[in-house]
Order: structure tokens, then sequence, then C-alpha cells
């Protein structure tokens, strides 16, 4: 059960350093992290006519000192996911051990869009995301209605065994194909609402998430909000959210879409 709140702290982007907002955050104060911190690799696409600037803060975190504070943050019994990449995979993934987290999985998931950068013509492109699947003491998943079982409700597969649900209970770990949603959007998605950042994630992703691993009313944690994807999606599934982003430009995108979901509720 996470501890009391301050209600300003609710359903808030701080614009500012994920790290000093943490500090101020009580112990176990919220029941879901789901964030998608900066690798420091300092990307920058080059596939649209204006790339995108350089992301603030791309050069690196202390990531030993953000998962730390994850860890102290996050309720007991909860979970929390961190989008990674393959290179800097072992080094958040040693980090969030020594903090304290159960590491369970690594999701990959299927990206709306291919992704490349550094050597095009001698490397597979990225076309997916990789998500570290942490738990905090132990936490069951929700039973959700996000995907049907193929075999009809009812189903036996073996004698004394419990006929099959209409929905799935288990996922895997790999989201590839049209049953599953993407994990980010591409430039289309990106023009066609005017909405611009180098790493945006797809809202119908992260609702995923967020239904799997919380329930309703709950506080989400994003420390690194960009465009406030997860914000939107914790709103679009009936949490509550938390989360702060450094660059100005960012936060304020955001807001806009944050202002602009309330006027279409
Ligand atoms: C990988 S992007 C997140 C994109 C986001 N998931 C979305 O859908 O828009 C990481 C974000 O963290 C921000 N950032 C970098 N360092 C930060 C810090 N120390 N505190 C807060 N935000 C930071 C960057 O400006 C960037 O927008």
């Amino acid at each position: 059960m996470a501890r009391a709140f301050p209600q300003d702290y609710i359903n808030h982007i701080f614009q500012g350093d994920c790290l000093n907002l943490m500090k101020e955050i009580p112990d176990e104060a919220v029941s879901l992290i789901l964030t998608d911190p900066p690798y420091g690799i300092r990307y920058q696409n080059q596939f649209s006519v204006s790339p995108h600037p350089i992301l603030e803060g791309d050069a690196g975190i202390d990531y030993k000192q953000f998962a730390k504070e994850s860890y102290r943050i996050l309720a007991m019994h909860s979970h929390a996911y961190f989008f990674t990449r393959f290179d800097c995979y072992p080094y958040h993934f040693e980090c969030l051990k020594a903090a304290g987290f159960s590491i369970k999985n690594c999701l990959v998931i299927e990206k709306g869009n291919l992704g490349g950068i550094g050597d095009l013509k001698g490397s597979f492109s990225n076309n997916a995301e990789w998500i570290i699947f942490c738990q905090k003491g132990r936490r069951p998943f929700n039973a959700t209605t996000l995907l049907e079982n193929r075999k009809k409700e009812g189903t036996l597969f073996q004698k004394e065994r419990i006929p099959s649900k209409k929905y799935k209970t288990r996922f895997p770990a790999c989201w590839f194909g049209p049953e599953y949603p993407k994990s980010t959007y591409n430039a289309t998605w990106q023009r066609k609402h005017q909405i611009y950042h180098p790493t945006i994630k797809n809202v119908d992703c992260l609702s995923w998430l967020i239904q799997i691993s919380s329930n309703p009313g709950d506080v989400v944690f994003d420390g690194f909000s960009g465009t406030a994807s997860t914000a939107v999606a914790a709103l679009t599934t009936g949490r509550r959210f938390l989360g702060a982003e450094i660059s100005l430009d960012y936060w304020q995108i955001g807001q806009k879409r944050l202002n602009q979901y309330k006027e279409d509720e």
C-alpha cells in the first residue's frame, strides 16, 4: 500500500531534474514506476527534414542513484519498468539489482518505426524497444481483458485441467505482431499530431503495462516524462501520475498534450 502523498504532487509533471524531485518523494509513495530514461547516447534522428535536437541530459544520468531512489519511492509489492537499450542493458541491470529490485524479465516490444543510428550500412536496424521489468517484493499480474485467447472460452486442453479463459492471463515477454501495441510512434504519427520527440513512446503500449501492473487510482511515476506519454496513459486508464522533465520545450509539449486530453474528456 502506497504512503500518503502531498496533494500538489498528484497529476503533476515538474519541470526539472528527476533526481531532485525524487529526493522530495517519501518512501514507498508510488505504486508503479514506468519510465524511459536517457541512455547517454546523444541520439539525434537524421531521417526527417528538421532533425530533433539532441536531448538535454542525454549525456547520461547518475543511473546508480536513480535506481536506488526508484527502489526507495516504490511501494512494497509493486512493479517497475525501465526502458533501456542493448548496449546500456548490462549497466542498468546491475544498478537496478544492486538497488534491491528483483529483475524478472526483459520485455522486447516491436517499435512503430525502424531505429537506426551509427553504422547504418553495417549494423542491423533496431526494430524493438527493451524494457527491464522489476518487482519490489512480489505482485501478481492483474487479470485484464487486453488479449483474447485464440482457443474458445471453456476449451479443456487436458482432463482435470481448468478450462481456458476468454482472456490471456499470461503475457509473453516479446510483443510482436498485430495483437500487440507498438512501443513507439513513427514520424507519420508525430506529423499528424504535431507532437515531436526523438524517442516518443506509444500511449497504448504504456497503458497495457499500467493495466497489467497497477490498480485504478494508483500513482504512476515517470521521472523522464518527455512529451507526457506515461501521464496520458495513466489518465486514460484511471490512474494518477507524477513526473519530471528537464527540457522546458518537451515539458511544454507535455503540458499542452495533457490540457488537450482534459479538454477532450
Ligand atoms: C527517452 S526520453 C522520454 C520520452 C518519453 N517517454 C515520451 O514518450 O515522450 C527521456 C527524456 O528525459 C529527459 N531528461 C534527461 N535528463 C533528465 C533529468 N535529469 N531529469 C528529468 N528529465 C530528464 C529528456 O529531456 C527526455 O525528454
